[in-house]
This record gives C-alpha cells, sequence and structure tokens, in this order.
C-alpha cells in the first residue's frame, strides 16, 4: 500500500499526516511560523519528521487564500501575510520533498467530507472552515466547484458591508457571542437561499471548540431568512478529525 502525506496549512496551525488510503499513520501539528524563511523551513522538517523510515508517493498540501493549483502557486494568503505569488510546489520539490500537489485548504476539507465524512451522504452540499479564516467548498453533483479557479471563497461574502470573515473575526476577539450568532445565521440563510444543498457541512476549531456557545442563537437566525421556510438543507458539523490534512493527501488518491 502506498502511503502519502497530507498537510493543512491554517493561519495558527499546521498539521501533516501519513494517509494510506485507509488509516492514518502518523501525525503532527507545528504553529504557522511568522516569516516566509520559517515557513518554508518547518514544511520541510516536518515533512521529513513524516517520511522518516518511509517510501512517501506523494505529498499534498492545503494552503489558506487563492491558489492556482496547475502552477502550483499559492497567489495570495489573507491570513498569512508573508505569502504572495509564491511557487510553492515548485520550491518544495526542489528542496527534496517529492511530489507536491497545492490547493486550497477550505477545498482539501471539502473533499476529506465528500470522500470519508458525512459528505458521503450527499450529491449537492456547501463546507465551511470556521478557524483563523473563513474558508469554503462547493460541492455540485459530487464535484468540487471552483468557477474561474478562485471560487468557492464563502468566507469573503459580503454581509452589512465587511466580509463574513472579518466581521467574525472582529465578534470573536470581542467575545460577542450574540453577533458571531446573527453573522453566521445570515451567512448559513444568505447561502442556502442561493443554492439549497443537501447539507451545509461545519468544521474549523472555532466551529467544534467554541460552537456550542452560538450554534442556537445560529440556527434561530438562519430561520428568519430563509426564503423557503420549508427548506431541507441539514446544518451538520463535522466529525471527521485531521479533515483538512486528509483531504491534501486525497489530491494524490
Ligand atoms: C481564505 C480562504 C481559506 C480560509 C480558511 C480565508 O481567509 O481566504 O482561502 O480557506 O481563510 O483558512
Amino acid at each position: 500500500m502506498k502511503n502519502f502525506i497530507g498537510i493543512d496549512v491554517g493561519g495558527t496551525k499546521i498539521t501533516g499526516v501519513v494517509f494510506d488510503g485507509k488509516r492514518i499513520l502518523d501525525r503532527l501539528t507545528i504553529v504557522t511560523p511568522r516569516s516566509l524563511f520559517e515557513f518554508e523551513r518547518n514544511l520541510r522538517k516536518l515533512a521529513d519528521f513524516l517520511s522518516a523510515n518511509r517510501q512517501i508517493a506523494g505529498v499534498g498540501i492545503g494552503m489558506a487564500g487563492l491558489i492556482d493549483a496547475r502552477r502550483g502557486l499559492v497567489v495570495y494568503s489573507p491570513n498569512i501575510k508573508y505569502i504572495k505569488n509564491l511557487p510553492l510546489a515548485r520550491r518544495l520539490q526542489r528542496a527534496g520533498l517529492g511530489p507536491v500537489r497545492i490547493d486550497n485548504d477550505a477545498n482539501c476539507f471539502t473533499r476529506a467530507e465528500m470522500r470519508l465524512g458525512q459528505g458521503k451522504a450527499f450529491k449537492n452540499f456547501l463546507a465551511l472552515t470556521l478557524g483563523t479564516g473563513i474558508g469554503g467548498g462547493i460541492v455540485i453533483d459530487r464535484n468540487i466547484y471552483r468557477g474561474r479557479g478562485g471560487g468557492g471563497e464563502l468566507g469573503h461574502i459580503v454581509l452589512d458591508g465587511q466580509f463574513w470573515e472579518t466581521a467574525f473575526q472582529k465578534a470573536r476577539d470581542q467575545k460577542d457571542d450574540q453577533k458571531l450568532a446573527r453573522l453566521t445565521g445570515w451567512a448559513l440563510a444568505s447561502l442556502t437561499n442561493a443554492l439549497e444543498p443537501d447539507a451545509v457541512i461545519i468544521g474549523g476549531g472555532v466551529a467544534t471548540d467554541h460552537g456550542r456557545h452560538f450554534w442556537p442563537g445560529a440556527k434561530k437566525e438562519m430561520k428568519k431568512f430563509l426564503f423557503n421556510p420549508e427548506s431541507k438543507t441539514k446544518v451538520l458539523i463535522s466529525k471527521l478529525k485531521d479533515a483538512g490534512a486528509l483531504g491534501a493527501a486525497l489530491l494524490w488518491i
């Protein structure tokens, strides 16, 4: 059986796993570095640690931000400011990591949900990651929809003159759970009104750790603004561990 490395690069932490297509064999989490130099060095170290005494057939990386997957380029990453137009796949390959593929982190989460998680049950669904930033993925007919390449940035829908992500980050810093509930409810209603998916699957640290403080409020707020009050769209919390990193490994499988 072949082994693959999947790495999920978020604004706060980076998680890497070794996946053999069925099981996670090893995992490691590090803090997201503060400079490009350290970022590349630590990513290499993480991959070296995970590949020690193993043959690795491919490395997948999920990165927050606008990704040009075909060219292996990270164009722009809102919460990791030092990254701009970085040919990450090529640089890591040159550093000896073997073949590298990259994709947006939330699309990796979405892929893992679709193939291994609750998304297995749905033809059309949305995925959201609530963490340092807010990521999104759109699944239509079991394919990840990207528009002209950069689509699916659901955290960048605009609510009340601000990106949802920006307003959410402010409310989180102010510990304003009512505001978090309102913003999340509005976003869920808007997305459901636009696309009426079978489900919205939500993951990310903020959703799983802090979620109970604002879910009940968010669901009420969502209901208020549903165009179709009978809408059967389900709102589910992800149960998949290391989903982002698994979805990055799945770039190869
Ligand atoms: C980025 C997304 C990313 C999300 C979660 C946002 O700031 O624009 O691409 O998926 O953060 O990391």
